[in-house]
């Protein structure tokens, strides 16, 4: 598969995420206004394909003739809540000073680095969920989309079910849609398909039924922000999937890159939820399916307290509560 988000030489090329499944289409982004609208309409999403999206949108940033750092600001602050977005600003800005070839050379380490650290953050994570499941095929339980798409390539979470795959321990894969966006559901089984794994999606509703029905053996997911006591930011909805697991006996285990750790956040409380659009959740694939004008809660995240989490897995190693 071509990488999510990649440079060409003279512009950004995304996946349109917006399109999928029913339209496979690669959109040529060229000014810094073309890649925050891409982030802001989830064009290009997932803590890590956003860590790559503003290194490259610094690139953007050389190649106008406005202020660098004004504009490295803009594409930073496109979404608040994923830590590498500006992460990824920050670490090809601080080439500035070594001129537009070193930015674009950090940018493309950047996107070089993702897919090995993604590669061997599933890979210990697949250790992990062996250790508490037992070396049998699996049921497994997948939130939003952690795959391909959320990175530069391979995946976080669901880069784990590529390498139990691999071992043949994978017997399926519980996919939640995630409402309202419906990740899950069309980004998520889209990957498990194009990879032959069997999947079945179900309404989030549907997750807690599902444990209590003894059909979930680990539940896995990426993160967006992890702060230093180990809380997790990821998709709206990954909090109630901790309670039920816990409530279950079953393992919830995050993989994310390094890049996601925020070391300045003391703990999940100071996190910048992003709220979206009520027309998200007043619509359905463009009809409105609610009164007109009713009042809207539509936060994109949550935040999952570390003491529900069995296992936070970097690159880097593995963190216990
Ligand atoms: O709003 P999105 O689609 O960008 O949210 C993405 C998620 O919450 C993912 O789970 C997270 O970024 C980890 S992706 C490896």
């Amino acid at each position: 598969m071509r990488r999510t988000i990649d440079w060409t030489g003279d512009a950004v090329t995304i996946i349109d995420q917006t399109v999928l499944p029913a339209e496979y289409r690669v959109l040529e982004l060229r000014t810094v206004g073309d890649l925050v609208g891409a982030i802001q309409r989830l064009a290009v999403r997932g803590a890590p394909a956003l860590g790559a999206a503003g290194a490259l949108g610094v690139v953007l940033a050389t190649r106008a003739k406005g202020d660098v750092e004004a504009e490295a600001r803009r594409v930073a602050e496109a979404r608040p809540t994923a830590v590498n977005l500006s992460w990824g600003v920050s670490r090809a800005l601080a080439k500035l000073p070594e001129g537009p070839d070193a930015v674009l050379a950090e940018a493309l380490a950047i996107l070089d680095e993702d897919e090995r650290i993604n590669h061997e953050a599933s890979r210990l994570a697949a250790e992990v969920v062996l250790a508490h499941c037992g070396r049998r095929p699996l049921r497994l339980l997948s939130h939003c989309n952690a795959g391909h798409l959320a990175t530069v390539a391979w995946g976080s979470a669901l880069g784990v079910v590529w390498h139990l795959q691999t071992y043949g321990l994978v017997e399926s894969v519980l996919v939640d849609e995630t409402r309202p966006l419906l990740q899950g559901a069309r980004l998520t089984a889209w990957e498990l398909a194009e990879a032959g794994v069997p999947y079945r999606i179900q309404p989030d509703g549907a997750a807690a039924a599902a444990m209590s029905r003894g059909l979930v053996d680990c539940v896995l997911v990426g993160a967006d922000r992890i702060a230093a006591n180990g809380d997790v930011a990821n998709k709206i909805g990954t909090y109630g999937l901790a309670i039920a697991a816990k409530h279950h006996g079953i393992p919830f285990v995050v993989v994310a890159p390094s890049s996601t750790v925020d070391t300045a956040m003391p703990d999940g409380a100071g996190i910048v939820i992003e709220e979206r659009d009520p027309d998200e959740v007043l619509s359905f694939g463009g009809t409105l399916v609610a009164p007109e004008g009713a009042e809207v809660f539509n936060p994109a995240f949550d935040v999952t307290p570390h003491e529900l989490i069995t296992a936070v897995v970097t690159e880097k190693g593995v963190l216990r509560p």
